[in-house]
């Protein structure tokens, strides 16, 4: 087929061409913009999954709704490494003052021209660059230098000019999990007072499967301050659409066996159908796809996860704890019981405990249930498995 019309998308956070089985976030999210119009209260939302399921896309299309019916939005990315917690204020700063402008543009008044001297102060405060010094500056809001009450006089000031616009403040944070936790604290709280204040803010967020118990940790209340959803594999209807329809859409047709071939070998997890989906139309002569091209196909597919999307994590990985996965890979995709994996390793848990918690840090691995742990990334036991068979 030809190669620059391949209609498929795998990689990090790229918006594929068809965007299969989301409809009940995206209609949830809806209804929360329905609401914010009529100054109704909203509880922010929370998306968590296994790497590649497809949560920075599907956080991206929100934050494109949210913008779309005027809200403010600023899009985070939380960071484990040690800059991350200057990086992530910098970044805040950056986008609140680029955000900001840019409602302003859209909405002139003078209402929010006031606001626009919190943000800037905000911005001075938290960030270290990118807010030029000659901008008006409130003269005493948002900057008292601690992050929960800055992000609360933020919040509190732009609260009425956009209520007054029946617009709100949209908070998106990609990989939550990895916050600092001064960070995590002064968001979760905001979203708490928002709340009884009738502030028209929503935090809306995404992080691998740990993130409700950082949440909980953060903050007891947090259970109930957020729309909770397992963003998962997409069942065999949703995958099946996911796999033909960027074809469709571009005159190609799948024979009804290549299809389920497809759909069967990617276990409806999106990065995997996007990687299939792209082999087969790179092997393919011609169309209809037969299942000989979906074999063809899988086999090409795997071996580019093998050299990419697998090593892409294990790379990151020390001696020790690739020896802690491997005992882990034994139990298939898990999860795996921590006193079973030291028994395996002939040692104590308790001294397994700093491995372990390096590989939750990374993100490579959860804790699913006291005691037990899984990898976070879908098919990471098989690959580690080809990898000790080659
Ligand atoms: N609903 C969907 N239908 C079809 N393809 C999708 C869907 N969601 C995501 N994808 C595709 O899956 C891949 C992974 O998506 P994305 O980067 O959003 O996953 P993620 O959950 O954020 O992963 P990570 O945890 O590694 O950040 C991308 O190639 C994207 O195009
Ligand atoms: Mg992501």
């Amino acid at each position: 087929m030809d190669l620059a019309a391949n209609p498929y998308s795998p990689g990090s956070g790229l918006r594929p061409k068809v965007l299969s089985g989301r409809e009940a976030e995206i209609s949830a999210f809806d209804l929360m913009i329905a609401r914010a119009k009529l100054h109704r209260p909203n509880r922010g939302m929370v998306l968590t999954g296994l790497r590649g399921v497809g949560k920075t896309v599907l956080l991206n299309v929100l934050r494109a709704h949210a913008d779309n019916h005027g809200w403010l939005t600023v899009q985070l990315e939380g960071r484990a490494e040690a800059r991350g917690r200057q990086d992530v204020r910098d970044r805040f700063a950056r986008e609140l003052v680029v955000a900001a402008r840019r409602h302003l543009g859209r909405h002139p008044g003078q209402f929010f021209a006031d606001a626009l001297t919190t943000i800037q102060s905000f911005s001075v405060s938290v960030g270290t660059s990118g807010v030029s010094a000659s901008v008006d500056l409130h003269p005493v809001r948002a900057q008292s230098g601690r992050i929960d009450i800055d992000v609360e006089e933020l919040v509190e000031d732009l609260s009425e000019p956009l209520k007054a616009q029946h617009s709100a403040f949209g908070l998106f944070i990609d990989e939550m999990q990895d916050l600092d936790p001064d960070m995590m604290s002064a968001i979760v709280t905001v979203q708490h007072i928002a709340g009884q204040r009738d502030w028209p803010f929503s935090v809306i967020c995404a992080g691998l499967p740990n993130l409700p118990t950082i949440l909980s940790a953060t903050r007891s209340y947090a259970e109930r301050l957020f729309d909770y959803r397992v963003i998962g594999p997409l069942d065999p209807e949703q995958a099946r659409y996911a796999v033909a329809r960027p074809a469709k859409d571009v005159g190609a047709e799948f024979d009804i066996e290549a299809l389920n071939a497809i759909v069967a070998a990617s276990g409806g997890y999106p990065y995997f159908i996007q990687e299939f989906g792209k082999a087969v139309w790179e092997v393919a002569p011609t169309t209809p796809f037969t299942l000989e091209d979906s074999r063809v196909a899988i086999e090409k597919g795997w071996a580019q996860l093998d050299s990419g999307f697998f090593p892409a994590r294990w790379g990151r990985a020390t001696p020790k704890e690739r020896e802690y996965m491997s005992v882990m890979a034994v139990d298939g995709a898990g999860p795996s019981r921590t006193g079973e994996l030291a028994a395996r390793l002939g040692t104590k848990a308790s001294s397994l405990g700093p491995t372990r918690a390096q590989l939750i840090q990374k993100g490579m691995i959860y804790a699913p249930d006291h005691g037990q742990v899984a990898f976070t990334v879908p098919g990471m036991a098989d690959f580690i498995a080809r990898q000790s068979r080659e």
